[in-house]
């Protein structure tokens, strides 16, 4: 059902609460022709409503990035909180890491109301996550296993943890509302084993679920064979145009532990009308991925980016189970089974 202003500013307050936004601080709102309109006039009324001075910033971003508009970065530099309503890959070129590193909070929000009103952070999930870093702090392998025949190991600790729970309230922090979960890039080349995706898996960017079993060799860091039907047929030649051995790459791997995220969701919406965020966070996925780690400060730049969260498999870190077969067991990190 779909939510009025009121709702929406209502919502936009709460998260901008989250986000520890005073009424002496100053708000970016960073935005585009396109983006959804309900979102920008909620964050405005909710910046408004708290007291906090904002401005909306429309930057063109052409050929040049938006890295290469000084006079726009200075000022994202320069402000408190910065709420990104134009899309993550307008942020590649270095600006979120600038922005950043200069003490600037960001929020990101893609999502329609109706959707981040469901995701709506608490501080609960961030201690779940705090959690599941801590784990992944210091630690040297992380190995996933299913039933299907998943089997891989990495040895993790060269890059740094990704920790999103969905709300943007320490100086220099990026988060992203509606998310909820951790994951580090494995280190170079170490990554090795088999990993099988099963129907109901997903792949991004082609926004869909797997239909037919995928089989993938992993050796050195890399994808050395994809395997299947039309599913592993569709990724290989999708992968293929690209032409980058790069594409082949292990990327970042984490689990899920957002539990109001939904694995249905992706199949209900219109493709247009999500990021999909809850297939990146539902509670209990393992997330891979392949392509660049060039976010985590790596070199590796590729455009060819795949996010493929999957059901049912048990991650665990340093031999301690964090899931098993998709249930999120580590303490600290589970959520209360709900009462019968
Ligand atoms: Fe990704």
């Amino acid at each position: 059902m779909m939510v009025g202003p009121a709702e929406t500013a209502a919502a936009w307050r709460e998260v901008l609460e989250l986000c520890r936004l005073t009424s002496d601080e100053t708000v970016a709102i960073l935005t585009k022709r396109e983006a959804n309109p309900r979102n920008v006039e909620g964050a405005r009324h909710a910046v408004t409503d708290l007291g906090a001075q904002h401005f909306c910033l429309e930057p063109h971003i052409g050929r040049a990035p938006l890295a290469a508009n000084k006079p726009a970065m200075d000022v994202l530099c320069a402000v408190d909180l910065v709420i990104d309503l134009l899309g993550i890959h307008l942020l590649r070129g270095g600006e979120q890491e600038t922005i950043v590193r200069a003490g600037t909070r960001i929020l990101y929000a893609i999502e329609p109301p109706e959707t981040l009103i469901r995701l709506m952070p608490t501080l609960e999930d961030k201690a779940r996550v705090k959690a599941a870093e801590a784990c992944l702090k210091g630690a040297a392998t992380m190995t996933v296993t299913s039933a299907a025949g998943t089997n891989i190991t990495v040895d993790i600790g060269e890059y740094p943890i990704l920790c999103e729970y969905g709300f943007s309230d320490e100086p220099g922090h990026w988060d992203h509302w509606g998310a909820g979960f951790v994951a580090t890039w494995p280190n170079e080349r170490s990554a090795r084993g088999i990993v099988v995706l099963q129907p109901g898996d997903i792949i991004f960017p082609f926004k869909s679920y797997v239909q037919r079993p995928i089989r993938l060799t992993i050796d050195g860091g890399y994808i050395r064979n994809i395997e299947g039907d039309f599913d592993a047929d569709f990724l290989r030649e999708y992968m293929g145009q690209f032409q980058d051995e790069e594409a082949y790459a292990v990327s970042h791997l984490g689990w899920g532990l957002q539990p109001r995220a939904r694995w249905t969701a992706l199949g209900l919406l219109d493709k247009a009308q999500t990021n999909g965020n809850d297939a990146r966070a539902f509670y209990g996925n393992f997330m891979f991925s392949t392509g660049p780690n060039t976010d985590a400060g790596g070199t590796r730049d590729t455009l060819c980016h795949m996010d493929i969260p999957m059901r049912r498999c048990s991650v665990s870190v340093d031999g301690r189970p964090m899931t098993v077969d998709g249930d999120v067991v580590a303490a600290g990190q589970r959520i209360a089974p709900p009462a019968r």
